[in-house]
């Protein structure tokens, strides 16, 4: 069985780390809007978290499968601040963004390699990347839609909420 390259599994590594630094930037949106008591907004971002939680951990299951050895990085504590309840949202947006960059970029090393099982496993990201784009995108519309009334905003509260008892 052909190896991954020993490049590859770097770019994963940092990869990995990136992925947590997502999940934290999605916690501290969380607790912002938690904290002020929008909670439909900090259960829809505290989903978010999770999940960027799980692409990590798909890299760690795809590098040991490849019989490498994973290593941790440091991870950054975010320290942004907001000045309304729209800014995170489109931090997000520009954070996606930033990843989509990245995990395009493993993507052309695997490309590079010729290395065709790991193209097949990084489209799911690629899949994922255009989806969170969107998703993203959808949210800001949403939220400057509803944001233009306070019954507005309460009912988009509700809304996000829903996502969380799914
Ligand atoms: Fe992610
Ligand atoms: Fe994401």
């Amino acid at each position: 069985m052909a190896k991954v390259s020993e490049k590859l599994i770097q770019l994963i590594n940092e990869q990995i780390r990136a992925e947590y630094e997502s999940a934290y930037i999605y916690l501290e949106i969380a607790n912002y809007y938690e904290e002020q008591g929008w909670y439909g907004f900090a259960g829809w971002f505290n989903k978010q978290y999770k999940e960027e939680v799980e692409h990590a951990e798909k890299f760690i299951k795809y590098v040991h499968e490849q019989g490498y050895k994973v290593v941790l990085e440091d991870i950054r504590a975010p320290r942004n601040t907001y000045k309304d309840l729209r800014e995170p949202l489109a931090k997000q947006l520009e954070h996606e963004e930033l990843v989509t960059s990245l995990i395009y970029g493993l993507m052309d090393q695997a490309v590079a390699d010729k290395d065709y099982r790991s193209q097949s496993f990084l489209k799911w990201y690629v899949d994922e990347q255009t989806e969170e784009e969107e998703h993203s995108h959808e949210l800001i519309e949403l939220y400057d839609r509803y944001s233009v009334d306070p019954i507005g905003m309460i009912k988009l509260d509700k809304k996000l909420g829903k996502r969380v008892e799914d």
